[in-house]
């Protein structure tokens, strides 16, 4: 497949080329079906898109949010909620009303099914290379599933919640619904995201680094100069 890798200068730069990247292909597809990252990344893009929702530049009425990782053990009303973080940040700011939830693995595996999978998938990179909670070693056909985190995701988390406790398990989209997404944008920003995503990109495709699979797909990697100098 292709890897298109666009570097811009800082994060800022990075939502507003990442809105632009989405809100093109939701133009040309108004129904598409999108898997939707949360993690600090992507916020500014959200941002962005719900701007041009809101003035009227684009229409997600249509589209079908698909959400990519859950917490297990929460309530709903929990504000650890990762489904609650893609309302906030994505679903309701676009005006967007299909969710796909990530509640338990056969029921969204099927649901994913009837709607033919997905478009697009949007998303953040792992500090240890992770896709979603798909942590290393994920292998390609690695199936929606429950999953214990690791110690540095654990650790990545816990800065969301602001002293709240992250929960140790959680559910993730499979690697076998990432790589079938048509096409995917992995956005990542940051010193700290240098060495990994070198890693995702340069080095062997392998388990230890989830993200690395991504080179068999149709992908565009959008990086700020921090994490891609
Ligand atoms: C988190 C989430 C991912 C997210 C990634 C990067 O642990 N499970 O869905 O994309 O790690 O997060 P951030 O964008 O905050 O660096």
């Amino acid at each position: 497949m292709s890897t298109h890798i666009q570097i811009v200068p800082d994060s800022l730069a990075l939502a507003g080329a990442g809105a632009d990247w989405l809100a093109h292909r939701i133009t040309r597809k108004p129904d598409l079906t999108i898997l939707v990252a949360t993690g600090q990344t992507p916020m500014g893009m959200y941002g962005h898109l719900a701007a041009r929702v809101q003035a009227g530049t684009l229409d997600c009425s249509r589209v079908t949010a698909v959400q990519l990782d859950e917490y297990m053990g929460l309530e709903p009303d929990d504000p650890r909620s990762l489904r609650g973080w893609m309302e906030r940040a994505f679903v309701f700011p676009l005006g967007i009303r299909n969710v796909v939830p990530l509640d338990d693995p056969a029921t969204f595996t099927a649901r994913l099914r009837d709607l033919g999978g997905l478009d697009v998938a949007v998303l953040g990179l792992g500090p240890n290379g992770h896709l979603g909670f798909n942590e290393p070693p994920s292998s390609p056909d690695a199936p929606t599933r429950e999953v214990t985190l690791t110690p540095e995701s654990l650790e990545s988390n816990r800065g969301y919640w602001d002293g709240l406790a992250v929960p140790t398990q959680a559910i993730t989209a499979g690697m076998d619904v990432i790589l079938a997404a048509h096409e995917t944008l992995l956005l990542v920003s940051g010193t700290h995201k240098q060495a990994i995503l070198g890693a995702a990109l340069d080095g062997p495709q392998t388990p230890d680094v989830p993200a690395s699979f991504l080179r068999r797909t149709a992908l565009t990697v959008l990086a700020d100069r921090e994490a891609r100098p």
